[in-house]
């Protein structure tokens, strides 16, 4: 728990916006605001008003060049918290060491950024309390820029931007107009009120699967021939995104592995981005900690080149063959690790669809399987499709539609064979729990 201060200030701060505070979506959500050193700091006090308006409970992590422009006193009235600015106070570590902050955070937001914030962070430095954080959460990062229009413009904040981007954090902004510096281009703070209707989406909604943990495999897989060529397929990922951004809408906590694409992360997703089968299974090893659902929509490749040549293979014969050897089926060692998550696999056949795909879900002992028949036009690397979705016990043809669509339906499947599993779970260890109880009692009855 972050300790609250509760001064004169905060009690008729909270008391004034009480009832506005109902019924948001960002009520009673956790947000560590980082404030960095900038003009637009200033405008950062106006962004802790309106997102304790909007409900939320805001820690407030400054830099050291934050503090050279707005005190931590202006925040901690604001907050109704300590301000924390020093990875090294004994202190305020004492009451809640800095990797349990970076746990409380359901998202860091940190606003304004500067162009030398975004260079650390895009290269994982943790050399101050805001940069450590950002690197030990789990919780979705938005930034929001504020700097001179040629620092923005530069290419070195360009490359940053776009690394930031591409690992999912979320950039806001920034505006264009009038600079404090005199001129006059992009690198304005978007306005408080603006940041907190972005970022409302990256929290997490309420939901059926709210605080569970969902590992999703996306894209095609690459494996390398030499250091210019490789083998892959034709998958677009967007089943595998789509998937990603509906079961975060029902409120779980997910993390994307995926291979090379084209597509925007999915609002309040965390993504990992891979090349190979062997990264994406390394990838994968590494989040499963804490999985309750692993759905594999990867197109991963299964056999890769035996060795991947360290030079340019050059094109000296007539013909060339490439010896290839089988990948790790990162689906079924999943399946068989423990404590197993729920199981969600894909088949993609180009003939007898449910026979494949029934035996694929025993054989790699799933609870559900979506099949699909792929071909020159279908499934692969087009926007609709359709799917026969298979478990145990049951099975559902969902038809033809827009890969969004049929991610909410599939979403709504296995929602209820989870919590149904879930559930008989729970039946079986109380009816356990009682038998052993009973023969316990009948135990002693009779010595
Ligand atoms: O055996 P097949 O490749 O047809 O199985 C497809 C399913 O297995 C998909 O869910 C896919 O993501 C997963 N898979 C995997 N690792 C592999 C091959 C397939 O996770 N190497």
């Amino acid at each position: 728990m972050v300790q609250g201060y509760d001064g004169g200030v905060r009690s008729t701060y909270r008391a004034r916006i009480g009832q506005k505070a109902d019924n948001q979506p960002m009520q009673g959500k956790r947000i560590l605001l980082g404030v960095t050193g900038g003009i637009a700091a200033y405008k950062s006090a106006e962004l802790v008003r309106r997102l304790i308006e909007h409900g939320a409970q805001v820690q407030v992590v400054m830099t050291s060049a934050a503090r050279e422009f707005v005190t931590p006193t202006t925040f901690q009235a604001l907050s109704g918290r300590p301000v924390r600015t020093d990875l090294w106070d004994a202190a305020a570590e004492a009451a809640m060491g800095h990797i349990e902050l970076a746990r409380w955070a359901e998202l860091v937001l940190v606003a304004p950024a500067s162009a030398d914030f975004l260079a650390r962070l895009a290269h994982g430095l943790a050399d101050d309390l805001l940069s450590t954080l950002c690197l030990a959460t789990a919780a979705p990062i938005a930034v929001a820029p504020a700097m001179n229009q040629l620092m923005w413009r530069n290419a070195a904040t360009r490359f940053n931007v776009e690394l930031l981007t591409a690992r999912g954090v979320r950039m806001i902004g920034p505006g264009v107009g009038d600079q404090a510096c005199g001129e006059h281009g992009p690198g304005r703070l978007v306005e408080p009120a603006d940041i907190a209707s972005q970022i409302a989406p990256l929290l997490s909604p309420a939901g059926p699967l709210a605080g569970r943990r969902i590992l999703v495999t996306a894209g095609p897989t690459r494996e390398c021939i030499d250091p210019v060529r490789f083998v892959s397929n034709r998958s677009s990922g967007k089943m595998g995104f789509a998937l990603a951004q509906s079961l975060r809408d029902v409120g779980a906590d997910v993390v994307l592995i995926s291979g090379p694409v084209t597509l925007p992360t999915p609002l309040g997703v965390r993504r990992i981005d891979v090349e190979s089968c062997e990264q994406m299974y390394a990838a994968v090893q590494r989040e499963l900690p804490g999985t309750a659902i692993f759905v594999g929509t990867a197109a991963v490749a299964d056999y890769r080149p035996l060795a991947c040549a360290e030079q340019k293979i050059k094109k000296t014969s007539e013909t060339l063959a490439l010896e290839l050897t089988r990948t790790t089926d990162i689906l079924s060692q999943v399946s068989a690790s423990t404590p197993r998550p729920f199981m969600v696999g894909f088949a993609a056949e180009t003939n007898s669809v449910e026979h494949y795909a029934r035996a694929k879900l025993l054989a790699k002992n799933l609870d559900l399987i979506a099949a699909n028949e792929v071909g020159h036009t279908k499934a692969f690397d087009c926007d609709d499709n359709s799917l026969l979705v298979l478990w145990r016990g049951g099975r559902v043809e969902l038809p033809v539609s827009s890969k969004r669509e049929l991610a909410q339906a599939l979403t709504g499947l296995i929602v209820e064979q989870y919590l149904e599993q879930n559930a008989a779970r729970e039946r079986d260890s109380a009816r356990e729990l009682a038998s052993e109880e009973l023969a316990a009692r009948e135990g002693a009855r009779a010595s």
